[in-house]
């Protein structure tokens, strides 16, 4: 059976890791988390004391540093150097510094080289904001979910309080406000959706109920490749 790329794009807390994870999990395919490699990539321009506005030393940075995805969806382990960080990044300072350098075009180069290459030989979802657009725009199926922006940042808040932050919904709200315009701003690769990615709004959907509805389009594009048009 063809092994196939899918993306997934859209801004934060419209549920694409969530759902990007069990639709992997259901297909057994990879599950690639691009943002987790900006944050990574972010967390060690942190680390090393680089501002965030010296963009040569954060380009030199991000293209010298080892970021590595492993494990299964639901055991996605995040390492930076070879450190595990995957709870490190997932920090409010690490996000607004992860959306920071992600304008930068050197960064985004460097790092799209290497979802490529983790990408090509299909088997993946892969989440991100330009994927359909930019990293894969032959991408099998593109999926671009949307969501209310109180909801996204209501389940924003949650997340950081379970992780053991202490952040009213005000400024998570405030924080995701900054960051979607940051990230649909920016000159290189801006979130946007692809025009042939398929818009799913998950404001009032639960994921299950959007994990339905993208594996109905997955298997619709499964079925097309075994009966090439020829054949039908
Ligand atoms: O998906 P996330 O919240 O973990 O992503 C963190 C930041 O990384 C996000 O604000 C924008 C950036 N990003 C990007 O520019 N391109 C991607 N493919 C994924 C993330």
């Amino acid at each position: 059976m063809k092994k196939l790329i899918i993306a997934i794009d859209g801004p934060s807390g419209a549920g694409k890791s969530t759902t990007g994870k069990a639709l992997a999990n259901k297909l057994g395919y990879l599950y690639i988390d691009t943002g987790a490699m900006y944050r990574a990539a972010a967390l060690a321009v942190l680390n090393n004391d680089i501002a965030l506005t010296e963009e040569e030393k954060v380009i030199n940075l991000v293209k010298e540093v080892n970021i590595a995805l492993e494990g299964k969806p639901y055991q996605l382990h995040v390492f930076l150097n070879g450190k595990e960080v995957t709870e490190d990044i997932r920090t409010p300072k690490v996000s607004q510094a992860a959306s920071i350098i992600s304008a930068i075009g050197g960064v985004r180069q460097a790092l799209v080289e290497r979802q490529r290459e983790m990408g090509r030989l299909g088997g993946v979802v892969l989440d991100g904001r330009d994927i359909g657009t930019h990293v894969f725009p032959n991408a099998d199926v593109k999926f671009f979910l949307i969501a209310d922006v109180y909801e996204r940042a209501r389940r924003r808040n949650l997340e950081e309080l379970n992780r053991g932050e202490s952040l009213s919904l005000e400024q998570t709200l405030k924080e995701i406000e900054e960051r979607d315009h940051r990230d649909s701003q920016r000159t290189y690769a801006p979130l946007r959706p692809a025009i042939d990615s398929i818009q799913l709004d998950t404001s009032k959907l639960s994921p299950t109920g959007v994990v339905e509805k993208m594996l109905e389009h997955v298997e619709e594009k499964l079925n097309l490749v075994a009966k090439p048009l020829g054949t039908i």
